[in-house]
């Protein structure tokens, strides 16, 4: 046997130990380490009984996922686990950790399985965008029936042991860190009564008892249309299990096989893995080393108790860490308290927590309308109107309250964040923290470095982002940042191609499509056309101020783009349709049939192009962090992978093509990135960057 596998025999048992850091994940030597070590414990006389158990953090966390797309080598997962579930002994598998994957798979060949409570099961494939593809599509549901397996496999649900046990995933629980002595007492037992070999193929009471009713699967699929969208593997999972139900074993095990080949030889599960790695590296900061001296964040103060300030505070307050928020004036200060206060209820109303818990959460908040009182926060979030002298002046008094040590952040969406640290004398403790709103709902924060953050506030507030619950990018300061700087150019397009020929539905239905959750008008109507207009000024200039200078300022007026009924259900308007068309006119735009080939391209392909520009200006670490925050901040489809993992799957050289086309027929809104070009002329994408 290879070093990764250990057999060692204690009175009639034999212990199967591997060791694989950092998960003990399934890659050749520890196929090997499993077929080798169970073949040599079914030789050895001695040996009536055969613990696998895992060292380190984690039972087998599944298949090795950088082995997917490589040549195999090795025994195969199926060879491995022939070997344990024909075995003539019985094999126990003792799980701590996680048996995610093909780790459960591996457990599921074995005869009996034994956890710690801490432990949890699952297989979470369909995040990958793949399906169990050792066995478990069709193991799982003749252990939990068709339902269940539905619902874990089709949300990769860690299911926790106590759980495993009641639905007999798991044969027992043994004591908290005492899995080693716990199995072997098991497996004695096991011996002692005599007890079956039991092979989960070969049980089939649940599956059959679930034939004759398609019905489980058609409702499973109605009930989870909308969340299952676009993505190939659910419904992939959907057809394993059907085959389980209604399939022998081995037939099963057929389907299973060819719909797993096809999915992890795809786009949308390549796609997905790279978005699991990038999940990852988002938070590794080549400069900022991981023994960088942290700031102790125990308590936090927010200037602003408006849209942004509130959601902020939320944030800190489920975590349990104490807020001061402040305001100018108390009606200002009342209202952000009674906002929080009523989101909270809801969600006590809706059972996600008790109503003491909002109290709780409540209690961790001070209001107040002096700034001085935030003299001991340790880190102090502004989310003040945009404004930068408003903004300035907040830092400047900031700067003289603040104390030493503690980290200045804004929230500005749009600001140059250099030049509000010029407002300080500690421009070292200067960052962005910018939010997406709703600020207590959406995962991204783009953590902004300006030119003088420290590199111990810069690590703090990466790990004050995971602690509150976020996925944090390092981005750099520049115009709209990383997100919003890639929002931009899809929306400017889109206002030209409804000028040029498009209509919003157009365009919006195109993007839907795509896998996005909602198109650039649709988005706009929620958020309110009305954002940044100026009543006063607006002489119906623009498309914009023409709507909303008739109250079409979006979902909240019943109307912009489209017509809304009450039920916020939106329909064309052919109000906006012919403004459009009158507006056209009147600037002398020929509209033209556009394909709907092209409002892709134009939308998304300057978007990909911008993340180069971002990436050559070094305003993001890696090309991974761009797609993470649109996955995470724009609901980019991650079986898309975001929008620069689509540029490499689409072809940098079709992309770089379809720029230059673009730019010589409508101007350099499409000039081609410098990297673009390069990459495009050594053949390479942003992958191999
Ligand atoms: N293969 C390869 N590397 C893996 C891996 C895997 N299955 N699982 C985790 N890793 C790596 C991570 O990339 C990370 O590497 P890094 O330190 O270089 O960034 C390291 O292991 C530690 O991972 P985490 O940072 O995620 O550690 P956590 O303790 O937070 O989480 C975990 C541990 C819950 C096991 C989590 O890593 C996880 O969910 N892993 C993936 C599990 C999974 O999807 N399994 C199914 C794989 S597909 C499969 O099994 C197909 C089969 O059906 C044939
Ligand atoms: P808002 O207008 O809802 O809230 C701002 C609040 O700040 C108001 O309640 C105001 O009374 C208060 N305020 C103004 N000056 C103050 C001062 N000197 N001291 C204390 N309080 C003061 O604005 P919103 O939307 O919350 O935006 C705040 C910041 O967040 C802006 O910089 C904005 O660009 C940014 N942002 C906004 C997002 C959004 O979607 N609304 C998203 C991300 C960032």
């Amino acid at each position: 046997m290879n070093d990764v596998g250990d057999l060692t025999v204690e009175g009639d048992i034999g212990v199967l130990t591997l060791n694989s850091p950092p998960v003990n994940a399934l890659s050749a030597p520890v196929r090997e380490a499993i077929h080798e070590g169970i073949k040599q414990a079914i030789a050895d006389d001695k040996v009536k009984a055969i613990v696998l158990i895992c060292d380190g953090r984690t039972f087998i966390a599944g298949a090795d996922i950088t082995e997917f797309g490589k040549a195999p080598s090795g025994p195969s997962l199926f060879d491995a686990q022939d070997m344990i579930e024909n075995a003539p002994k019985p094999v126990i598998a003792a799980i701590h950790g996680t048996a995610l994957g093909g780790g459960l798979e591996v457990a599921l060949t074995c005869h009996y399985r034994v956890a710690v409570p801490s432990a949890k099961c699952g297989l979470p494939e369909v995040n990958l965008g793949l399906l169990p593809g050792a066995g478990g599509t069709q193991r799982l549901p003749r252990i939990v029936g068709a339902q269940k397996a539905l619902e874990m496999m089709t949300a990769g649900t860690h299911v926790g042991a106590k759980q495993c046990l009641e639905m007999g995933l798991v044969d027992e629980l043994v004591e908290e860190g005492k899995l080693r002595e716990g199995a072997i007492a098991f497996a004695k037992k096991v011996l002692a009564e005599n007890r079956p070999l039991v092979k989960i193929r070969e049980q089939n009471d649940k599956v059959e008892a679930d034939r004759g009713h398609p019905e489980i699967f058609e409702n499973f699929r109605k009930a989870n249309a909308r969340k299952f969208r676009g993505f190939l593997a659910p419904e992939y999972n959907i057809q394993c299990i059907e085959a389980a139900v209604n399939l022998p074993f081995e037939e099963g095990i057929k389907v299973e096989q060819k719909l797993f080949r096809e999915l992890v030889t795809g786009t949308q599960s390549a796609a997905q893995r790279h978005v699991f790695f990038a999940e990852r590296q988002v938070w590794k900061i080549p400069d900022v080393p991981k023994d960088t001296p942290i700031i102790p964040v125990e308590s936090v103060g927010i200037i602003g108790a408006g849209t942004m300030g509130g959601g902020i505070a939320m944030n800190f307050l489920n975590s349990g860490i104490p807020v001061t928020i402040v305001e100018t004036k108390q009606e200002a200060l009342d209202r952000g308290v009674a906002t929080i206060r009523k989101n909270y209820e809801n969600s006590a109303k809706k059972g996600r927590f008790s109503m003491e818990e909002v109290e709780k959460r409540m209690g961790l908040l001070t209001p107040t309308l002096k700034m001085e009182d935030l003299g001991t926060a340790d880190l102090i979030i502004e989310a003040v109107f945009e404004n930068m002298d408003v903004k300035k002046d907040v830092f400047g008094k900031l700067d003289k309250i603040a104390k030493n040590g503690a980290i200045l952040a804004t929230n500005t969406s749009a600001l140059n964040i250099d030049e509000i640290a010029t407002a300080v004398k500690r421009p070292e403790a200067v960052i962005g923290l910018h939010f997406f709103s709703p600020a207590n709902v959406m995962k991204l924060l783009e953590v902004v470095r300006a030119d003088k953050t420290s590199k111990s506030v810069i690590a703090t507030s990466m790990q004050v982002a995971k602690k509150i619950g976020k996925v944090a990018a390092l981005v750099g300061v520049c115009p709209g940042f990383v997100g919003n700087r890639l929002l931009a150019q899809r929306q400017r397009e889109a206002q030209k191609l409804i000028m040029e020929g498009a209509m919003p539905w157009d365009v919006d239905r195109v993007l839907y499509d795509f896998g996005l959750p909602m198109g650039p008008f649709a988005m706009s109507d929620l958020a309110g056309l009305d954002i940044g207009w100026n009543k006063e000024k607006s002489k119906g200039e623009t498309l914009r101020d023409r709507l909303c200078e008739m109250d079409r300022r979006g979902q909240k007026t019943g109307a912009g783009y489209y017509d809304y009924d009450e039920e916020r259900n939106a329909t064309p308007s052919p109000v906006v349709e012919k403004m459009i068309l009158d507006y056209a006119a009147e600037k002398g735009i020929n509209r033209r049939q556009i394909s709907d080939d092209e409002i892709l391209e134009r939308c998304i392909y300057p978007m990909i192009n911008e993340g180069a520009k971002i990436l050559e200006e070094g305003k993001a670490i890696r090309a991974s962090d761009i797609d993470i925050v649109w996955i995470y901040g724009y609901g980019f489809p991650r079986y898309r992978g975001g929008p620069m993992f689509y540029g490499d799957t689409v072809g940098l050289d079709k992309v770089l093509g379809k720029m230059k086309e673009f730019q010589s027929q409508m101007g350099d809104d499409f000039k081609p990135s410098a990297l673009l070009e390069k990459l495009v002329a050594e053949g390479k994408g942003f992958k191999d960057l």
